[in-house]
């Protein structure tokens, strides 16, 4: 299935169209003006974990090169920027002094995109931790709960009027099951007992955050950023069908029913069993903030089998330069199961994109299944409203090909090219294209 080309027109006016980048995956810079490392410069230096054994010492340079990108954003036609701030940027240690020259960098972009009428959308936490924060336990100790909640709270003090909206977490389904369970990202721990404990710390530290930079008085949007895809069973198998429930419950279910019901679902911490979290009193209520938006991050969908690992060619769909299948209905359909099941009161797709290999030809890169990939789920965002879901804005993933975690430098997911030897940065076929479609007025002519 197709969808009809989209065309800006079938939007609302208000709609917030946007690129988002991550601090660590852009910034370089790691060392610089008192900045502490982070729990990624320490992932970053053991042998084996980053595919291509790189590191974010460079990676675009955005902390020395950000005019440029300033004007890089600008120039796309986009009202809105997400970005995140380096927290062993602003406070190297994460619980001590902050870092006045790591908040001027910050101070000093806002008020550029500000100036070009970029409105700023913050993330307070993509993942760069710091890594003395980690020393005692990172986000399986509770203590960091009161630790993110000062930060979050300095952040808004210092800079909330001038930002649009503030996210929380990126991901913390990421954090917890990649950093903690599995290992793959950092802090690189492998135990499902600390995976969940810090995910329930990363929805406390997140209400408590809310509740604090709220009682500032401040009128800005505040909410956090979920990964979420629908889940499908493999196979009509009342096993794989099983399995699909409760992968949704792991993935979906567990933060949703918590932000959106103050409650875990039974079915997964039943599955839990003693790897459940060590939940107190009144925790449940503080996560269950009301939220201004809820951002979700839509990639692909997932299949759930019991038997051999699911093939992704069986879907016949194109697959993306990470393995993962090209499938634009999975965001309609998931928009629209959010919004029956738990009525956010706006929705904002806050990343959604593609790895593919690039070519670049006498300065053209013609990326035309990235291009496509762009299209087609602005077109199926368009879809869900007009199945009357309340969805506010398209972030697409994203601004600059950067530092994409374990997988080092070798994924591009830019709509603009970036040469890591040169710093150079040439706008992509697929950010042309974006470009001319926030320029175009008239109805079905992009
Ligand atoms: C998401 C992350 C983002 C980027 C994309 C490809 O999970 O939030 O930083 O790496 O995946």
């Amino acid at each position: 299935m197709t969808y009809p080309k989209p065309s800006r027109e079938q939007f609302p006016n208000d709609f917030i169209w946007g690129v988002a980048t991550s601090s660590f995956q852009i910034e370089g810079a790691h060392q610089a003006d008192g900045k502490g490392p982070s729990i990624w410069d320490t992932f970053c230096d053991q042998k084996g974990k980053i595919a291509d054994g790189s590191n974010g010492h460079a990676a675009c340079e955005h902390y020395h090169r950000w005019q440029e990108d300033v004007e890089l954003i600008a120039g796309l036609g986009v009202n809105a920027y997400r970005f995140s701030m380096s927290w062993p940027r602003v406070q190297p240690d994460g619980r001590g002094e902050w870092n006045e020259a790591g908040f001027a960098f910050y101070e000093r972009l806002i008020d550029a995109l500000n100036a070009q009428g970029v409105a700023l959308h913050l993330t307070l936490n993509h993942w760069d931790l710091p890594q003395a924060l980690q020393d005692e336990g990172g986000w399986a100790n509770r203590k960091i709960c009161g630790h993110f909640t000062r930060y979050a709270t300095e952040v808004a003090r210092r800079f909330g009027s001038r930002l649009a909206s503030i996210c929380t977490h990126n991901e913390p389904w990421v954090i917890a099951v990649l950093g903690y369970e599995q290992g793959i990202f950092a802090p690189g721990i492998q135990s499902r007992a600390q995976a969940m404990q810090a995910m329930h710390h990363l929805l406390l530290s997140h209400g408590m955050a809310l509740q604090a930079m709220r009682a500032l008085g401040l009128s800005t949007p505040m909410g956090i950023v979920l990964n979420l895809s629908p889940i499908y069973p493999a196979s009509e198998s009342p096993e794989d069908i099983a399995k699909a429930k409760l992968d949704d419950g792991l993935i979906l279910r567990l933060y949703m029913d918590a932000l959106y019901r103050a409650t875990y679902p039974q079915d997964v911490i039943h599955h839990l069993a003693e790897d459940a979290p060590v939940v107190h009193d009144g925790d449940m209520a503080t996560i269950a903030q009301s939220l201004d938006f809820l951002g979700v991050n839509y990639y692909t969908r997932n299949f759930s089998s019991c038997g051999n690992p699911w093939d992704v060619a069986s879907t016949g769909n194109q697959v993306t330069d990470m393995g993962w299948e090209v499938y634009p209905q999975g965001l309609t359909e998931l928009l629209c199961r959010l919004h029956q099941d738990y009525q956010p009161k706006v929705l904002m797709v806050t990343e959604n994109g593609a790895a593919f290999k690039d070519e670049y030809k006498e300065g053209v890169i013609d990326d035309e299944s990235r291009l496509a990939y762009v299209r087609e789920h602005i077109a199926a965002t368009r879809a869900a409203i007009e199945q009357g879901v309340p969805v506010c804005g398209y972030f697409a993933w994203s601004l600059l090909d950067n530092f994409e975690w374990a997988s080092g430098y070798a994924k591009r997911f830019g709509l603009v090219h970036v040469d890591f030897e040169t710093q150079k940065r040439t706008l992509k076929n697929s950010a042309i294209w974006y470009q001319h479609f926030l320029s175009e007025k008239s109805r079905g002519s992009n």
